[in-house]
């Protein structure tokens, strides 16, 4: 167990991607905070009946009241913050559309959730993580932002800046002891996703290897970054993508 006695928070930990980065976290030791604005009760469960510790709270990234809320709540709970996986964003429900279709308040909605949202809450964990002079912030990106994939410019925009995010508090975090990566995941194939056939084709054929992206793929990087092994790394994004966005 890599992760024994540490405490982890993931938002949108309640279903998908985020639900999986929670178990997998809390089968290496962590006790995991699962913070969505959907219920993560059922995920928690999981979690305990398979003996490890979780607790679910009802948390909207884009308003500074919850993400306090949320780390104190954690604090109260476990004692300590030593991992944030900033996982929560809007994007299955977006339409794909050109950039002159996508309405401002639509492009407000996607920026509060995907790039406020990290921010507020690793300034919300900040206090606690600076007090015990470690932690590990992972913030989730997407190769869309490299590849400048067209017709969800909102998203693509966010998804970038997530990664001037982490790079700028990256240093701004790094002399207590905070390490604050991405990871830019490719297309991923779970149950909630319709991507267009002919969009996932092309992604199967431009990627060195050719198969399928699953959520599974996305453990390793995200184990790495949240244990000792990457105490030296900082700042950084890791492509997992099967070899497409060579970066
Ligand atoms: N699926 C893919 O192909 C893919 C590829 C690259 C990156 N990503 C990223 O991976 C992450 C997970 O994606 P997913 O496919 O599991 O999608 P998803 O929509 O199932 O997951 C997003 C989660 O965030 C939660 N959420 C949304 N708004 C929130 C808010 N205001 N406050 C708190 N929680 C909120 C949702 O309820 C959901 O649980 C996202 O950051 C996404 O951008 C996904």
């Amino acid at each position: 167990m890599r992760l024994k006695d540490k405490v982890a928070i993931v938002t949108g930990g309640a279903r998908h991607i985020g639900a999986l980065y929670a178990k997998r976290l809390a089968a290496e030791g962590a006790r995991v905070v699962i913070a969505d604005i959907l219920n993560g009760e059922e995920v928690a469960r999981e979690i305990g009946s398979g003996g490890g510790e979780a607790l679910a709270l009802k948390v909207d990234v884009s308003k500074e009241k919850d993400t306090l809320q949320m780390t104190q709540e954690t604090v109260d709970k476990f004692g300590r913050i030593d991992i944030l996986v900033n996982n929560a964003a809007i994007f299955l429900g977006i339409k794909r559309r050109p950039f002159y279709e996508i309405s401002a308040e639509e492009w407000d909605q996607v920026s509060a959730v995907n790039i406020k949202g990290p921010f507020l809450c690793a300034k919300a964990v900040f206090p606690q993580m600076k007090k015990q002079l470690s932690g590990k912030i992972i913030n989730i990106s997407s190769t869309t932002a490299l590849q400048g994939t067209p017709l969800f410019l909102h998203y693509v925009a966010s998804k970038a800046a997530v990664i001037g995010i982490t790079r700028a508090l990256a240093r701004e975090m790094g002399e207590y002891g905070i390490c604050v990566n991405a990871i830019a995941p490719g297309l991923i194939h779970h149950e909630g996703m319709n991507a267009p056939k002919e969009f996932t084709e092309f992604q199967l054929k431009a990627r060195s290897l050719r198969r399928l992206e699953a959520p599974e793929d996305l453990i390793g990087a995200i184990i790495y970054l949240a244990s000792p092994d990457s105490d030296f790394v900082t700042g950084q994004t890791i492509v997992v993508d099967g070899g497409n966005v060579l970066y």
